[in-house]
């Protein structure tokens, strides 16, 4: 969400590849502001059986990154058991330059301020792009432990638009998100992992859509797993079917906790 509220960009925005278990979108951010979603987050507040995050973005017209981040922060802290710096959408112009060293310190610093200021304390996670290049990778991951950012979740859509694409709209704008993003995204979560030296937590996303999916990013060093265009194929009944096979792959493997296999691939190699 964006402190103000916008309308996001004009449809159509948001395209099913169903030969390629695949979604592009270039939603834009559209969503009804800080004030209407902190008033909803508010009536549910510790009534939700899991933990909420909530993802901060930068308003399209805003001149200052900075206060955004940090006036959502301040305002949602309260109602969120963690929040998420978002500078990794390709969807709102310039959004993912924020990912630069000098420009993402100054919204971590302003933003984990504004959220102390709330009095509340939730985890503070920052969202990367799957697309970064080695080197924007190792200064993040630099960056989140300097920093002591709670964790990374990696990753958001690409820009990226691989060969292996079939349906009709891999042409679209916008940012890539389900199957053809698995390999790739895990790729960056298991690369950040060993970068941060087992001392990030990290969020796996990207590509989801089974328990063995959800396994592998956990091997690859992810303790928590998000999904969402997996949903869209799978249908809510999705999210029963990962966890009993990850359950069952966890008790194949002598596992009885998730914790103890988050790193997994970087122990038996
Ligand atoms: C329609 C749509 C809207 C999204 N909006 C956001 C957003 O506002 N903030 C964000 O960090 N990621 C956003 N994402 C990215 C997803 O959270 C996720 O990182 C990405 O889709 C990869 O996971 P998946 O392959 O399971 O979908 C969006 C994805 C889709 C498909």
């Amino acid at each position: 969400m964006t402190p103000k509220p916008q309308a996001g960009n004009p449809r159509p925005r948001l395209f099913r590849l169903e030969h390629d278990r695949a979604v592009i979108n270039r939603m834009g951010f559209n969503n009804q502001g800080l004030a209407a979603v902190a008033a909803r987050l508010k009536a549910v507040h510790g009534r939700l059986p899991g933990p909420i995050g909530v993802n901060l973005g930068k308003n399209k017209d805003s001149e200052d990154a900075s206060a955004d981040y940090a006036a959502l922060a301040e305002g949602l802290a309260p109602v969120a058991d963690f929040l998420v710096v978002n500078v990794s959408s390709p969807n709102t112009p310039g959004l993912r330059a924020l990912q630069n060293t000098a420009p993402l310190r100054q919204i971590i610093t302003a933003t984990r301020a504004a959220r102390d200021r709330s009095g509340a304390k939730p985890a503070l996670l920052l969202k990367v792009a799957p697309d970064l290049d080695k080197e924007s990778l190792r200064d993040i991951v630099a960056l989140a432990r300097d920093e002591a950012l709670d964790g990374l979740v990696i990753s958001n859509t690409t820009v990226g638009r691989p060969e292996t694409l079939t349906s009709p709209h891999r042409s679209e704008t916008g940012g890539l998100s389900g199957a053809p993003l698995f390999e790739f995204s895990t790729g960056v979560l298991r690369e950040a992992y060993a970068l941060s030296e087992g001392r990030l937590t990290f969020i796996g996303a990207g590509g989801v859509a089974s328990g063995a999916d959800a396994y592998a990013k956990i091997r690859a060093g992810a303790s928590l797993v998000q999904l969402y265009s997996a949903l869209v194929y799978g249908g809510p009944g999705l999210i029963v079917r990962i966890t009993r096979d990850l359950a069952a792959l966890l008790k194949r493997d002598g596992f009885t906790a998730v914790s103890q296999a988050v790193g997994l691939d970087h122990r038996v190699k």
